[in-house]
């Protein structure tokens, strides 16, 4: 059975895509037939982040004009063999049908065993149908209450549409957290969410530093840690969530 698990949160700048194409590729690297479609229109970034700058022929655009099949439009990315990624058109105006992406989605669920859809900031109509239908919501936030509280209107809004499958990934946070395995202040951010917590995500300059280059996450660092965890607590392992590295 495929996954599609969609990247969102209110505000932007939380660390969405990054953390699409970091969980891609830890998904890809445990063997996991991987897929990321990139749905920030106007706002490519992907083929930067995985390394792929020059090297994408298709993207979705292509596919909304119906120019190109859809396993087609996809690109394997050369870090990662079982990681493949469908890049947001070029055009910022190309007009996106929820029921488009659901039958790209849907039709995708054949070769991939996670489909990861990197989303735009905020409430964007087609974009939210299509994120309320995800099998797996990932709500981030980082540790700002701006930020916490635009994640937990998005949360709700989810819920209210039905959507019962979310968790909450805290992104951006700070080293002290993990130094001195403070839950004290996590627990004040999950409780104003009030979505079950996936995992947290340290402030690492790793983290630009490889999705800058579009190179692997070194093996060191805490940010892989984190992705690592995650990737494998959405995999139904049971990895404590001490945030203790
Ligand atoms: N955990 C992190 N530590 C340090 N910088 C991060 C982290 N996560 C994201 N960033 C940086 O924050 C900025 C916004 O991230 P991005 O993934 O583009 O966010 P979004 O897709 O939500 O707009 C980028 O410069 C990115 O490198
Ligand atoms: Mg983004």
């Amino acid at each position: 059975m495929s996954k599609i698990i969609a990247v969102t949160s209110g505000k932007g700048g939380t660390g969405k895509s990054s953390i699409s194409a970091c969980l891609g590729y830890a998904l890809a690297k445990q063997g996991n037939r991987t897929l990321i479609i990139e749905l920030d229109f106007g706002l490519r970034c992907m083929d930067i982040m995985l390394g792929m700058q020059g090297n994408i022929t298709y993207d979705l655009g292509d596919v909304l004009e119906g120019t190109c099949d859809v396993y087609k439009a996809t690109t394997t990315v050369k870090l990662a063999s079982n990681l493949s990624v469908l890049c947001a058109p070029s055009d910022p105006f190309v007009q996106l049908k929820a029921e488009d992406i659901e039958k790209i989605t849907q039709e995708m669920r054949k070769y991939f065993e996670y489909i990861i859809i990197d989303t735009s900031a905020g409430i964007n109509g087609s974009v939210f149908d299509i994120v309320t239908n995800s099998d797996l919501i990932l709500i981030v936030t980082t540790p700002d209450p701006v930020c916490v509280r635009d994640a937990r209107m998005m949360s709700d809004e989810f819920y209210k549409r039905g959507n019962q499958k979310q968790r909450l990934v805290i992104n951006k946070a700070n080293k002290r957290i993990f130094e001195f395995d403070e839950m004290d202040d996590l627990d004040a951010i999950i409780d104003t969410v009030g979505v079950q917590l996936l995992g947290v995500i340290p402030e690492d300059s790793a983290i630009p530093l490889a999705t800058g280059k579009g190179a692997p996450l070194s093996s060191s660092s805490m940010g892989f840690l984190a992705f690592s965890a995650i990737s494998r607590r959405i995999k139904g392992e049971h990895i404590p969530l001490s945030i203790k590295v």
